[in-house]
Protein backbone atom coordinates (compact mmCIF):
# COMPACT_ATOMS: atom_id res chain seq x y z
CA UNK A 1 0.00 0.00 0.00
CA UNK A 2 1.38 3.10 -0.83
CA UNK A 3 1.03 6.23 2.17
CA UNK A 4 1.34 10.05 0.28
CA UNK A 5 2.43 12.55 2.93
CA UNK A 6 1.84 16.43 1.47
CA UNK A 7 3.55 19.06 4.07
CA UNK A 8 0.78 22.02 3.68
CA UNK A 9 1.07 25.56 5.01
CA UNK A 10 -1.17 27.52 3.44
CA UNK A 11 -2.12 25.63 0.34
CA UNK A 12 -6.04 25.41 0.80
CA UNK A 13 -6.29 26.70 -2.96
CA UNK A 14 -4.17 23.96 -4.52
CA UNK A 15 -5.34 20.76 -2.31
CA UNK A 16 -8.80 20.36 -4.10
CA UNK A 17 -6.83 20.06 -7.37
CA UNK A 18 -3.90 18.04 -5.77
CA UNK A 19 -6.10 15.33 -3.95
CA UNK A 20 -8.14 15.22 -7.47
CA UNK A 21 -5.05 14.12 -9.35
CA UNK A 22 -3.27 12.21 -6.57
CA UNK A 23 -5.92 9.58 -6.83
CA UNK A 24 -6.63 9.53 -10.64
CA UNK A 25 -2.98 7.98 -10.67
CA UNK A 26 -2.10 5.79 -7.57
CA UNK A 27 -3.95 2.48 -6.80
CA UNK A 28 -7.64 2.85 -4.64
CA UNK A 29 -6.39 1.42 -1.75
CA UNK A 30 -3.75 4.76 -1.85
CA UNK A 31 -3.84 7.17 1.27
CA UNK A 32 -2.73 11.09 1.44
CA UNK A 33 -1.19 12.33 4.24
CA UNK A 34 -2.08 16.51 4.77
CA UNK A 35 0.26 17.83 7.28
CA UNK A 36 -0.77 21.20 8.32
CA UNK A 37 0.79 23.83 10.36
CA UNK A 38 -2.26 25.51 11.77
CA UNK A 39 -2.32 27.28 8.25
CA UNK A 40 -3.62 31.05 8.69
CA UNK A 41 -5.64 30.02 5.45
CA UNK A 42 -8.45 27.34 4.67
CA UNK A 43 -6.16 24.58 4.29
CA UNK A 44 -7.46 22.59 7.67
CA UNK A 45 -11.07 23.16 6.37
CA UNK A 46 -9.91 22.07 3.04
CA UNK A 47 -8.71 18.99 3.77
CA UNK A 48 -11.04 17.69 5.75
CA UNK A 49 -13.59 18.11 3.22
CA UNK A 50 -11.54 16.76 0.92
CA UNK A 51 -11.39 13.53 3.43
CA UNK A 52 -15.28 12.70 3.07
CA UNK A 53 -14.36 11.79 -0.87
CA UNK A 54 -10.72 10.35 -0.97
CA UNK A 55 -8.49 8.42 1.75
CA UNK A 56 -7.29 11.30 2.72
CA UNK A 57 -6.29 11.92 6.50
CA UNK A 58 -5.29 15.85 7.89
CA UNK A 59 -2.78 15.84 10.79
CA UNK A 60 -3.03 19.04 12.53
CA UNK A 61 0.42 20.19 14.06
CA UNK A 62 0.08 23.45 16.31
CA UNK A 63 2.48 25.83 14.47
CA UNK A 64 4.82 26.06 11.83
CA UNK A 65 8.01 23.66 12.68
CA UNK A 66 9.51 23.14 9.39
CA UNK A 67 9.28 20.85 6.17
CA UNK A 68 11.51 18.39 6.90
CA UNK A 69 9.83 17.62 10.30
CA UNK A 70 6.21 17.83 8.77
CA UNK A 71 7.34 14.51 6.09
CA UNK A 72 8.87 13.13 9.19
CA UNK A 73 5.57 13.14 11.48
CA UNK A 74 3.74 11.92 8.50
CA UNK A 75 5.75 8.65 7.76
CA UNK A 76 5.05 8.02 11.52
CA UNK A 77 1.18 8.24 11.14
CA UNK A 78 1.72 6.31 7.28
CA UNK A 79 0.14 2.84 6.98
CA UNK A 80 1.62 1.73 3.71
CA UNK A 81 4.80 -0.08 3.05
CA UNK A 82 5.40 2.47 0.27
CA UNK A 83 5.95 6.45 1.34
CA UNK A 84 5.58 8.81 -1.29
CA UNK A 85 6.37 13.01 -0.51
CA UNK A 86 5.15 15.32 -2.74
CA UNK A 87 4.30 19.34 -2.41
CA UNK A 88 0.92 20.47 -1.87
CA UNK A 89 1.41 23.37 -4.31
CA UNK A 90 1.17 21.63 -7.48
CA UNK A 91 4.92 21.92 -8.63
CA UNK A 92 5.28 18.40 -8.26
CA UNK A 93 3.45 16.57 -11.37
CA UNK A 94 0.93 14.14 -9.10
CA UNK A 95 0.68 12.07 -12.55
CA UNK A 96 4.27 10.89 -12.19
CA UNK A 97 3.72 8.86 -9.05
CA UNK A 98 2.08 5.86 -11.34
CA UNK A 99 5.36 5.83 -12.70
CA UNK A 100 7.74 6.12 -9.57
CA UNK A 101 5.35 3.49 -7.79
CA UNK A 102 6.04 0.85 -10.84
CA UNK A 103 9.76 1.07 -10.22
CA UNK A 104 9.34 0.42 -6.82
CA UNK A 105 6.48 -2.23 -7.34
CA UNK A 106 9.16 -4.50 -9.86
CA UNK A 107 11.92 -4.15 -7.67
CA UNK A 108 13.97 -1.43 -9.64
CA UNK A 109 14.77 0.98 -7.30
CA UNK A 110 13.64 0.86 -3.24
CA UNK A 111 13.98 4.75 -3.68
CA UNK A 112 13.14 6.90 -6.40
CA UNK A 113 13.70 10.51 -6.45
CA UNK A 114 11.77 12.89 -8.72
CA UNK A 115 14.49 14.84 -10.89
CA UNK A 116 14.66 17.94 -12.99
CA UNK A 117 18.33 16.73 -13.49
CA UNK A 118 17.83 13.92 -15.97
CA UNK A 119 16.71 13.67 -19.34
CA UNK A 120 13.04 13.94 -19.96
CA UNK A 121 13.14 16.33 -16.29
CA UNK A 122 13.44 20.04 -16.20
CA UNK A 123 11.88 23.43 -14.40
CA UNK A 124 9.10 24.85 -16.24
CA UNK A 125 9.82 28.53 -17.28
CA UNK A 126 12.57 28.57 -15.32
CA UNK A 127 14.56 31.51 -15.72
CA UNK A 128 18.78 31.25 -16.01
CA UNK A 129 19.01 33.05 -13.07
CA UNK A 130 17.15 30.17 -11.20
CA UNK A 131 19.06 27.21 -12.63
CA UNK A 132 21.96 29.23 -10.92
CA UNK A 133 20.83 29.80 -7.68
CA UNK A 134 19.43 26.19 -7.83
CA UNK A 135 22.93 24.83 -8.95
CA UNK A 136 24.61 26.91 -6.43
CA UNK A 137 22.69 25.03 -3.40
CA UNK A 138 23.26 21.65 -4.72
CA UNK A 139 27.52 21.79 -5.15
CA UNK A 140 28.32 21.41 -1.54
CA UNK A 141 26.19 18.14 -1.33
CA UNK A 142 27.37 16.58 -4.59
CA UNK A 143 30.03 14.75 -2.46
CA UNK A 144 27.24 13.05 -0.23
CA UNK A 145 25.18 11.46 -3.51
CA UNK A 146 25.63 10.61 -6.91
CA UNK A 147 22.33 11.52 -7.09
CA UNK A 148 21.66 14.63 -9.41
CA UNK A 149 18.61 16.12 -8.31
CA UNK A 150 19.87 15.79 -4.61
CA UNK A 151 17.86 18.97 -3.21
CA UNK A 152 14.68 17.40 -4.63
CA UNK A 153 11.25 17.38 -2.86
CA UNK A 154 9.21 14.88 -4.64
CA UNK A 155 10.24 11.26 -3.85
CA UNK A 156 9.20 7.74 -2.97
CA UNK A 157 10.26 4.83 -1.00
CA UNK A 158 9.86 1.38 0.42
CA UNK A 159 9.36 2.06 4.35
CA UNK A 160 12.09 -0.33 5.36
CA UNK A 161 14.35 2.55 3.70
CA UNK A 162 14.08 4.70 7.11
CA UNK A 163 12.90 1.95 9.54
CA UNK A 164 14.90 2.84 12.82
CA UNK A 165 17.01 5.57 10.86
CA UNK A 166 17.31 8.62 13.13
CA UNK A 167 16.26 11.80 9.96
CA UNK A 168 17.22 15.07 11.08
CA UNK A 169 13.78 17.03 11.24
CA UNK A 170 15.36 20.81 11.02
CA UNK A 171 15.44 22.42 7.84
CA UNK A 172 13.56 21.72 4.11
CA UNK A 173 16.06 19.01 2.44
CA UNK A 174 14.45 15.58 3.83
CA UNK A 175 15.04 14.40 0.36
CA UNK A 176 18.64 14.87 0.93
CA UNK A 177 18.95 13.26 4.57
CA UNK A 178 17.53 10.21 3.34
CA UNK A 179 19.95 9.86 0.57
CA UNK A 180 22.59 10.14 3.20
CA UNK A 181 21.26 7.72 5.83
CA UNK A 182 18.66 5.38 4.62
CA UNK A 183 19.12 2.08 4.01
CA UNK A 184 18.78 1.48 0.47
CA UNK A 185 20.51 -0.55 -2.48
CA UNK A 186 18.69 1.18 -5.65
CA UNK A 187 18.13 4.40 -5.74
CA UNK A 188 17.27 5.76 -9.24
CA UNK A 189 16.26 9.45 -10.86
CA UNK A 190 12.74 10.22 -12.05
CA UNK A 191 12.21 12.48 -14.59
CA UNK A 192 10.08 15.04 -13.70
CA UNK A 193 8.73 18.81 -14.64
CA UNK A 194 9.15 21.29 -12.12
CA UNK A 195 6.29 24.05 -12.59
CA UNK A 196 5.59 27.39 -11.69
CA UNK A 197 3.28 28.03 -8.47
CA UNK A 198 0.62 28.71 -9.56
CA UNK A 199 -1.50 29.44 -6.15
CA UNK A 200 0.60 31.08 -2.98
CA UNK A 201 3.87 31.38 -2.66
CA UNK A 202 7.09 30.03 -1.39
CA UNK A 203 7.85 29.48 2.07
CA UNK A 204 11.82 28.98 1.76
CA UNK A 205 13.36 32.09 2.99
CA UNK A 206 16.78 32.60 4.31
CA UNK A 207 15.83 31.14 8.10
CA UNK A 208 15.74 27.64 5.39
CA UNK A 209 19.06 28.25 3.63
CA UNK A 210 20.61 28.56 6.87
CA UNK A 211 19.12 25.20 8.37
CA UNK A 212 20.07 23.99 5.33
CA UNK A 213 24.15 24.87 6.19
CA UNK A 214 23.50 23.50 9.39
CA UNK A 215 22.21 20.17 7.89
CA UNK A 216 25.32 20.08 5.45
CA UNK A 217 27.58 19.83 8.04
CA UNK A 218 25.60 17.00 10.39
CA UNK A 219 26.05 15.03 6.85
CA UNK A 220 29.31 15.87 6.75
CA UNK A 221 30.43 14.65 9.83
CA UNK A 222 28.36 11.80 9.73
CA UNK A 223 30.17 10.52 7.17
CA UNK A 224 33.48 11.30 8.40
CA UNK A 225 32.62 8.93 11.67
N1 LIG B 1 3.42 21.57 7.20
C1 LIG B 1 4.38 22.35 6.69
N2 LIG B 1 5.22 23.01 7.53
N3 LIG B 1 4.50 22.49 5.34
C2 LIG B 1 5.47 23.29 4.86
C3 LIG B 1 6.36 24.00 5.68
C4 LIG B 1 6.21 23.85 7.12
O1 LIG B 1 6.94 24.43 7.93
N4 LIG B 1 7.21 24.72 4.88
C5 LIG B 1 6.83 24.45 3.61
N5 LIG B 1 5.79 23.60 3.58
C6 LIG B 1 5.10 23.03 2.41
C7 LIG B 1 4.55 24.02 1.42
O2 LIG B 1 3.22 24.41 1.74
C8 LIG B 1 4.61 23.23 0.11
O3 LIG B 1 3.50 22.37 -0.03
C9 LIG B 1 5.88 22.39 0.29
O4 LIG B 1 6.08 22.30 1.70
C10 LIG B 1 7.12 23.01 -0.39
O5 LIG B 1 7.28 24.34 0.05
P1 LIG B 1 7.49 25.57 -0.97
O6 LIG B 1 7.51 26.79 -0.17
O7 LIG B 1 6.53 25.47 -2.10
O8 LIG B 1 8.97 25.26 -1.46
P2 LIG B 1 9.67 25.64 -2.83
O9 LIG B 1 8.76 25.44 -3.99
O10 LIG B 1 10.32 26.94 -2.68
O11 LIG B 1 10.81 24.51 -2.85
C11 LIG B 1 10.47 23.20 -3.25
O12 LIG B 1 11.24 22.85 -4.35
C12 LIG B 1 12.64 22.82 -4.10
C13 LIG B 1 13.34 22.43 -5.36
O13 LIG B 1 13.54 23.53 -6.15
C14 LIG B 1 10.72 22.20 -2.11
O14 LIG B 1 10.26 20.91 -2.50
C15 LIG B 1 12.18 22.11 -1.77
O15 LIG B 1 12.38 21.05 -0.83
C16 LIG B 1 12.95 21.82 -3.03
O16 LIG B 1 14.34 21.88 -2.77
MN1 LIG C 1 6.74 25.18 -4.14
Amino acid sequence: MLSIIAPALNEGKNLPELAERIFNSVPKDSELIIVDDNSQDNTAETAKKLSQKFNLTLLSRPKRLGLSSAVIDGFKLAKGNILAVIDADLQHPPEALSGMLARIETNCADFVVGSRLVAGGGSKDWPWYRKIISLVARIPAMPLTKVMDLTSGFFMLKKEVIEGVALNPIGFKICLEILCRGKYRRVEEYPIIFGERRQGKSKLGSKQTFEYLVQLMGLYLKKKA
